[in-house]
């Protein structure tokens, strides 16, 4: 994957971030997918007084994409730690400090259905623009369910 590609993903992902509607968590996370064609497909964390109806950004992301035709995703940054106490996009209230933000079991298999034709995606977890690790579905999900 191209370097500029990743620092997009990550910085599109870190706006996203900024829309999250979290008042129960407040941990907020933005997610930010590639596409084939290089469309690029973003979501936050949504959630509800039902706490068990919250939707994760990755799914967001994914669902927006697939609702607007896409089927295969090549690329998905997260950027959902609390950032540090210095970070300007640090948001009130909000909780601060912490590790990277893997994408959950069920964010992972959603992934796991959209693979591109290289049958793998790079999933990259971030904490800003130069703090960030890449990994493949396949390392974090392996043994995918599917029928
Ligand atoms: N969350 C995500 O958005 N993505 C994940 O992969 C894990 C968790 C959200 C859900 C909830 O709003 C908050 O993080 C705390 O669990």
């Amino acid at each position: 994957m191209k370097d500029e590609v990743r620092r997009l993903l990550i910085d599109e992902a870190i706006k996203a971030r900024k829309m999250a509607y979290a008042p129960y968590s407040k941990f907020l996370v933005g997610a930010a997918l590639v596409v084939p064609s290089g469309n690029i497909y973003t979501g936050c964390n949504i959630e509800n007084a039902s706490y068990g109806l919250t939707v994760c950004a990755e799914r967001v992301a994914i669902f927006k994409a697939v609702s607007e035709g896409q089927r295969h995703i090549d690329a998905i940054a997260i950027v959902g730690a609390p950032l540090f106490e210095e970070d300007e996009t640090a948001i009130e209230g909000e909780k601060t400090g912490g590790e990277y933000a893997f994408p959950c079991g069920a964010c992972r298999q959603v992934l796991a259905e959209f693979l591109p034709e290289s049958q793998d995606i790079d999933v990259i977890v971030a904490k800003s623009q130069d703090d960030y690790r890449v990994f493949k579905l396949s390392e974090l999900l392996p043994y995918t369910f599917s029928i």
